[in-house]
C-alpha cells in the first residue's frame, strides 16, 4: 500500500463559466497528472512544506483566511484533534497552478485523503467532496462545484449547480485529446468576477453555451467525433464572446486548427492557461504534440 495520498487535475470539456450560473457542464480527470500528501510524524511540531513551491510553515504562521489553514481547521474537527498533531505534511504537484487544471481542489482532496490514510479514519467520497468545495469557496469565491466533484470522483462528470452531477457513460479514452498549457497563468477568482460584472450582457451567451453542453453530451455518448469538434469551435465563440479568452490563446488555437485540429477551445476559466485541441487520430495527436512541445509548451495526451 502506497505511503502516500493523491488526487488527480481535470480539465473542463465543454460549459465553464455557464455553470457557475446553473447550466450544465462536462469534465473529465486527468489521472496521468497529479498532487500527492504525505504525513510523517516528527517529533516537534505541525509543518507544511513543499520543496517545489519553498513552502515550509507551521500551521499558525499559515494565512488564517486562506483555505490551507481552512482545511486544517476542518480537519481538525473532522478527527477530533485538539490541535494538529506534530507531523510533516509534505506536498508535491505536477499540477500547475492558476491554470484551469483544478490545482486548487485537487490539493484539498490530496490532504484530506492522507489523513484519512494515516490515521486510518473513512470518509466517503461525498464528504470529502463537501469539505473541498468549502475550500474551493475560498479560492474561488463563487465555485460551481465541478472542480472537486471531478476530482473526487475521477470520473467524467456532466455537472449542472441545480441538478448535481451524473456520470457521463461515454469513452473518452477514444477522443484524441490534447491538453496544452498556454504558459500564462490566470486567477479564476478574477475571470469568474469579471463576467459576472457584466451578466446581463453575457446571459444569452451563457444560456447557449448551456445547450452546446447538452449536445455535446449526445455527440461524447455517440462517439461523434466530428460534431464534438465543431461544438468545442462554438463554446469557443462562446467564451470568447463572454470575454474570457485572449489574445495569445485565440492565437494558439487558431494554430492549432490550422495545423488540423478538428476542434479548439480554452479549458477552465481561461485568459490563459490550459487549452484543449481534438485531434483527427492517435498519429495527428502525435504529430500536434510535437509541435506544441517544440514551441516550449507543456501538452498531456
Ligand atoms: O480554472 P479552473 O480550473 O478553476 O476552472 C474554473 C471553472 C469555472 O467554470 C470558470 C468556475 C467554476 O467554479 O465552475
Amino acid at each position: 500500500m502506497n505511503n502516500f495520498s493523491s488526487a488527480c487535475a481535470k480539465t473542463i470539456l465543454f460549459g465553464e463559466h455557464a455553470v457557475v450560473y446553473g447550466e450544465p457542464a462536462v469534465a473529465i480527470p486527468l489521472h496521468q497528472i497529479r498532487t500527492t500528501a504525505r504525513l510523517s510524524h516528527n517529533s516537534f511540531e505541525f509543518r507544511i512544506i513543499s520543496s517545489k513551491t519553498g513552502l515550509n510553515k507551521t500551521y499558525y504562521e499559515l494565512n488564517s483566511a486562506g483555505g490551507l489553514y481552512q482545511l486544517l481547521k476542518i480537519l481538525c474537527d473532522v478527527f477530533s484533534f485538539p490541535d494538529l498533531p506534530a507531523d510533516t505534511l509534505e506536498i508535491t504537484s505536477e499540477i500547475p497552478i492558476a491554470s484551469g487544471l483544478g490545482s486548487g481542489a485537487a490539493l484539498s482532496i490530496a490532504i484530506i485523503r492522507e489523513f484519512c490514510r494515516f490515521y486510518n479514519k473513512f470518509l466517503s467520497e461525498e464528504d470529502i467532496n463537501r469539505i473541498a468545495f468549502e475550500i474551493e469557496k475560498i479560492y474561488h469565491g463563487n465555485p460551481s462545484g465541478i472542480d472537486n466533484t471531478t476530482i473526487t470522483y475521477e470520473q467524467p462528470v456532466i455537472f449542472s449547480k441545480t441538478s448535481g452531477f451524473s456520470k457521463l457513460s461515454a469513452d473518452i479514452s477514444s477522443l484524441n485529446l490534447l491538453v496544452v498549457n498556454s504558459g500564462i497563468r490566470s486567477k479564476t477568482i478574477d475571470v469568474v468576477t469579471d463576467v459576472k460584472k457584466n451578466i446581463d450582457k453575457n446571459m444569452p451567451f451563457i444560456k447557449r453555451i448551456g445547450s452546446v453542453s447538452n449536445l455535446a453530451v449526445q455527440a461524447l455518448i455517440s462517439g461523434d467525433i466530428p460534431k464534438i469538434g465543431e461544438l468545442m469551435n462554438e463554446n469557443q465563440v462562446l467564451l470568447k464572446n463572454i470575454d474570457v479568452s485572449c489574445k495569445e490563446l485565440d492565437e494558439m488555437l487558431e494554430f492549432g486548427r490550422n495545423q488540423g485540429a478538428i476542434g479548439a477551445k480554452l479549458t477552465g476559466a481561461g485568459r490563459g492557461g490550459n487549452f484543449l485541441l481534438l485531434a483527427r487520430d492517435h498519429l495527428h495527436a502525435l504529430k500536434l504534440k510535437e509541435l506544441f512541445e517544440s514551441q516550449g509548451l507543456r501538452v498531456i495526451l
